[in-house]
């Protein structure tokens, strides 16, 4: 078959790109006028840009240390393994959180065996797209003395109670690299409502340096290849072109830059139609979910109690991993391409200094050996969603 449905896509038309073309002209900064949408649109005080949120994180980390001498940070045990980068970037120690089976993030209520006087702060992830209530994480922290760092990387737009995540804690941050809800390829936002650590962001981010000239001019190219080959059209005949850039390695380091111009007139256009996608993301995952749900094969994480999610994948636990094996070749077949994400727990890819000959966190290597996400994305369509329902039916 030569149509393939991509594991992510954003719909990014070639005129939109065409406008980027905007900021090699004149002296107006489109990198300010995405950062005041974006805040506007998150209804947070203050919003800076990045070139990945990995910098955002790291940016947000020093901040931290000019208000305290703590030292340790505390991310889930599956997660994206490169959250290990910022946190010793910034001199921190990354601690691990087991993970919950129900949420696939972290466990709030192993949170208490992990932080001490000594944390300095602690990631809230909201996988997937999944919001999850955070107030028991945040009567802890003001106990406790820690910051909250929400990482809305694969959730901008997803919300609880009627509240954006990313704004409940003392920031949020979110990435618009490939692969998330609204993407300009690569990129980073973090948002705080509190005016002092703003301030210090804020000078912070004026002292990284700019995106090369080479990078400036390359981007509407990548930008173009990118908006092209997540088509289903092109996706299944250049598949093999393609592949190799769909896996990511391991990385044991990263730079800190700024955000590009280009790429803000970019975003601040598929940020107007940023409630659009997720409104149907959030239709198509929920027809999954009804559908896979008392599938007795798999696990799906748990919808919190008035959230509304943006299924930035959809992501099913196999009990057995030869059923996933099973179901990622026959989607295949038919036309639908699935993703593994994380294959193993951070601790499994970076040496944290945890015991290698006990398994600390059962639960986040279990999801990394069983999970596989399905697409949710704007270019699934419903007779491969009617596909995607009959492979688990015939299980
Ligand atoms: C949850 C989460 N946090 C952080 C990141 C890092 O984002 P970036 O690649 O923009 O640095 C990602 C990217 O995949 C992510 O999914």
């Amino acid at each position: 078959m030569l149509r393939k449905i991509p594991t992510t896509a954003v719909p990014l038309s070639i005129f939109e790109i065409l406008k980027g073309f905007k900021s090699f002209f004149g002296n107006k900064s489109y990198i300010e006028e995405f950062e005041q949408n974006f805040a506007k649109y998150m209804g947070a005080g203050h919003a800076f840009s990045f070139n990945k949120c990995t910098t955002s994180i790291y940016i947000f980390l020093k901040a931290l240390k000019k208000f305290s001498n703590r030292k340790e940070v505390v991310i889930p045990a599956y997660t994206v393994p490169t959250l290990v980068l910022p946190i010793r970037k910034a001199g921190l120690i990354p601690i691990l959180c087991e993970s919950s089976l129900e949420t696939l993030t972290m466990d709030f209520n192993r949170l208490p065996d992990v932080v001490n006087d000594n944390t300095l702060c602690v990631l809230p992830i909201y996988h997937f797209g999944f919001p999850y209530e955070i107030d028991s994480l945040l009567r802890l922290a003001k106990e406790k003395g820690f910051f909250v760092l929400e990482d809305t990387a694969q959730a901008p737009g997803a919300m609880i109670d009627d509240k954006k995540v990313g704004t409940l804690g003392d920031a949020g941050c979110f990435s618009l690299c490939r692969g998330k809800n609204f993407s300009t390829f690569n990129g980073g936002m973090l948002t705080t409502n509190s005016d002092k650590l703003a301030k210090i962001i804020g000078e912070e981010r004026d002292l990284l340096p700019e995106q090369e000239f080479s990078f400036k001019i390359k981007i509407p190219f990548i930008l173009t290849a990118y908006s092209l080959v997540t088509r289903p059209v092109i996706y299944g005949p250049f598949y093999k072109l393609i592949a190799p850039f769909k896996h990511t390695t391991v990385h044991d380091g990263f730079e800190p830059k700024q955000y590009s111009d280009f790429q803000a007139i970019i975003g601040s256009g598929l940020l107007k139609r940023l409630d659009g996608f997720n409104e149907i993301r959030l239709r198509k995952g929920m027809v999954l979910y009804d559908a896979l749900t008392d599938n007795e094969h798999i696990i799906l994480p748990q919808i919190a109690k008035n959230s509304t999610p943006v299924f930035n994948h959809f992501p099913v636990v196999f009990k057995e991993t030869r059923t996933m094996e099973k179901v990622q070749a026959e989607l295949w077949e038919r036309g639908i391409d699935t993703g593994r994400m994380y294959l193993k727990p951070v601790h499994h890819l970076y040496d944290l200094g945890y015991d290698k000959q006990k398994e600390l966190f059962p639960n986040a290597l279990y999801i990394a050996e069983r999970l596989l996400t399905l697409p949710s994305h704007p270019y699934l369509d419903d007779n491969s969603i009617e596909k995607i329902i009959g492979v688990f039916k015939s299980l």
